[in-house]
């Protein structure tokens, strides 16, 4: 295999999502096509509703595209059923979401550990690889510590340590600074983007904030669920 035929992270090939509200049909995505290398880092932004949710969505296996391929790392998901589907996002995909998604009752190691758990790591393994991430993250000292006591900006930082905990080759983020002020949200940002350098895990996460925009090495703008414009940084 020569280099040109290296899979993409990455690839979405003529995508469309159309959602029904009664009798309005809305296009969320209109024949996307994207293609990201792998140890990309890569913003995703547009107006409120013009698809960037149901574009990761899509692309991460959480929801099926009407028409089009999907795939990461060369493996099809569109064409997967759903058992395979699910350990294909364990063992290859990392998802942060706005809101978090950590489980109260857990603390941060624990809840860093569920996709190992999950994927049957070895339990001392689980703790070295755990103690590890939390440390990358910056989260050290707080291990013990459940979601209620730790700030907006520490708990995002669980999310990305869970996220990564497993080695995913792709990570996708929907709105992962959302819920943080500018400041701890540029510095979710440089972690994410230090973690993407330190592990060569492809990122892509949606934002509104150009603050976090102009951080991405590569920015996809999108409108009306069509990808309008794609641009590196200078
Ligand atoms: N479950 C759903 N049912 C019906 N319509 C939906 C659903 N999810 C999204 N849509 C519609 O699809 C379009 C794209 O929505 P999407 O959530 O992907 O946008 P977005 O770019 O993530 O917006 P935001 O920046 O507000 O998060 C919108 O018009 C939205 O109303
Ligand atoms: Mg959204």
């Amino acid at each position: 295999m020569n280099a040109n035929d290296k899979p993409q992270a990455l690839e979405l090939h003529d995508v469309s999502r159309t959602y029904h509200q009664g009798t309005i049909e809305v296009a969320a995505l209109n024949q996307v096509s994207l293609k990201i290398g792998s140890g990309e880092f890569v913003a995703l932004a547009g107006p409120s509703g013009s698809g960037k949710t149901t574009l990761l969505n899509v692309a991460g296996g959480l929801d099926r595209p009407d028409r089009g391929t999907v795939k990461i790392g060369g493996e099809e998901l569109t064409n997967m059923g759903r058992t395979d589907l699910a350990s294909f996002r364990l063992n290859h995909i990392g998802f942060v979401f706005q809101s978090y998604n950590l489980l109260a009752v857990l603390s941060a190691e624990e809840n860093a550990e569920i996709s190992l758990l999950l994927r049957g790591v070895e339990a001392d393994e689980r703790k070295r690889r755990v103690r590890q991430v939390l440390f990358e993250v910056g989260l050290e000292g707080l291990e013990h510590r459940r979601p209620g006591e730790l700030s907006g900006g520490q708990q995002q930082r669980v999310a990305v340590a869970r996220a990564i905990a497993a080695s995913p080759s792709v990570v996708l983020a929907d709105e992962p600074t959302a819920n943080l002020d500018s400041q701890t949200a540029v510095a979710l940002l440089d972690l994410m983007h230090r973690m993407n350098q330190l592990h060569g895990t492809t990122f892509l996460f949606s934002t509104h904030d150009p603050r976090i925009i102009e951080r991405a090495s590569r920015r996809v703008l999108m409108e009306d669920g069509k990808i309008v414009r794609d641009e590196a940084s200078s």
